[in-house]
């Protein structure tokens, strides 16, 4: 029995997981495992009825399960990083999600904004620090408000953070056992201390895989190449800003936020799985918005569940129907509401 805590979120975050739900639902009855889920109202709402976001003994329910699946977090009441921080990086740090997992696919070159590209172009994964970095929210003002202000924000990056990261990205190469080519893309060039560290780090474990070819790119050599020659990539790691921008132009060349989705995963504890969109509030509540995203991050749920043939079997579905069925993957234009293309995938598993 897997036990799975949802947290639908804000804005379309509830559509998407209802479909997203509907797929796992219908995964099970063909694939014979069983589940039970617990709806959170970790959201929005909550935080301007009670003020609240993420509470420790929320946290230690949390880590009760077997997964998380997550819509979105993000309301427009609130002012901007009180629930990004209060919620999702709270559930990111405090389950110690080190590793953020992004695929980059295109199932379909006519949703592909590059000219020529096609699918075989277009498949690599983005293994993203997800733990560290500028994200640790460490720094401070000083004079602040004055004409003298200063504002440090510090990239924190520590061996072990690293190198698990790292070794992470390594092993997942291996078994992913496509191009063997694992590139490190960071900015050796002017970021002398933290990609010092990465960089170093990223030769020693890579002795420890003679089987995986190292390449590194600078970060903004990368989103070039992203665009020119998506092909040359296999698995990419990178810091948590650095993976946290490449991935929104990755979600672009497979097809849009519609069908990007991610795993935040802790190899040895609870994960994360979430579409990577956004809570989009204005599609909210119109039935437009694409569940794609959400699903295939059900699908990458199961995988992590161990349910290895339904995961695939959700992908394969999901690839189907956008070659066959979607006239778009965007909001409003793809020729379907969300829940029937939930019904789409769920009927075709
Ligand atoms: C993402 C998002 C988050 C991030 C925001 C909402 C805090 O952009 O998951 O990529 O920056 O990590
Ligand atoms: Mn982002």
């Amino acid at each position: 029995m897997h036990k799975i805590a949802v947290i639908p979120g804000d804005g379309t975050g509830p559509e998407v997981i209802a479909e997203g739900l509907k797929v796992l639902g219908a995964a099970s009855k063909k694939f014979g495992f069983k589940y039970e889920t617990k709806i959170m109202n970790f959201d929005g709402e909550r935080y301007l009825k009670t003020g609240k976001t993420l509470e420790d003994k929320d946290i230690e329910e949390l880590k009760e399960y077997d997964a998380i699946f997550l819509g979105a977090i993000g309301h427009p009441a609130v002012k901007p990083g009180i629930l990004e921080t209060g919620i999702l990086l709270k559930l990111r740090f405090a389950l110690d999600q080190y590793i953020n997992l992004r695929p980059v696919k295109l199932y379909n070159a006519d949703f592909c904004p590059l000219k020529d590209k096609k699918p075989e172009d277009i498949d690599f994964v983005v293994v993203r620090e997800n733990s560290e970095g500028l994200y640790k929210g460490m720094g401070e003002f000083k004079n602040k408000g004055t004409k003298d202000e200063v504002a440090l924000q510090i990239s924190y990056n520590t061996r072990k953070g690293v190198e698990r990261c790292i070794r992470y990205a390594f092993e997942y190469c291996r078994k992913r056992n496509r191009k063997k080519t694992l590139t490190l893309s960071g900015k050796t060039n002017v970021l002398t201390y933290a990609w010092d560290l990465w960089e170093r780090t990223f030769h020693e474990v890579g002795k420890e895989y003679p089987d995986i070819k190292r390449e590194y790119a600078h970060v903004d050599a990368t989103t070039m190449w992203f665009v020119k020659n998506p092909e040359w990539f296999d698995v990419i790691v990178t810091d948590n800003m650095f993976g946290d921008i490449i991935t929104d132009l990755g979600a672009m060349i497979q097809g849009g936020m519609g069908i990007a989705a991610g795993g935040n995963i802790n190899p040895e504890g609870v994960s994360m799985f979430e579409p990577i969109g956004g809570s989009a509030p204005k599609y909210t509540g119109k039935n437009v918005i694409n569940p794609l995203a959400a699903i295939c991050a059900a699908g990458m749920m199961l995988d992590n569940l161990g349910e290895v043939k339904a995961a695939k079997a959700v992908e394969d579905t999901v690839i189907k129907l956008v070659k066959t069925k979607l006239k778009s993957l965007a909001a409003g234009k793809m020729g379907y509401s969300t829940s029937e293309v939930g019904d789409l995938v769920a009927a075709n598993l």
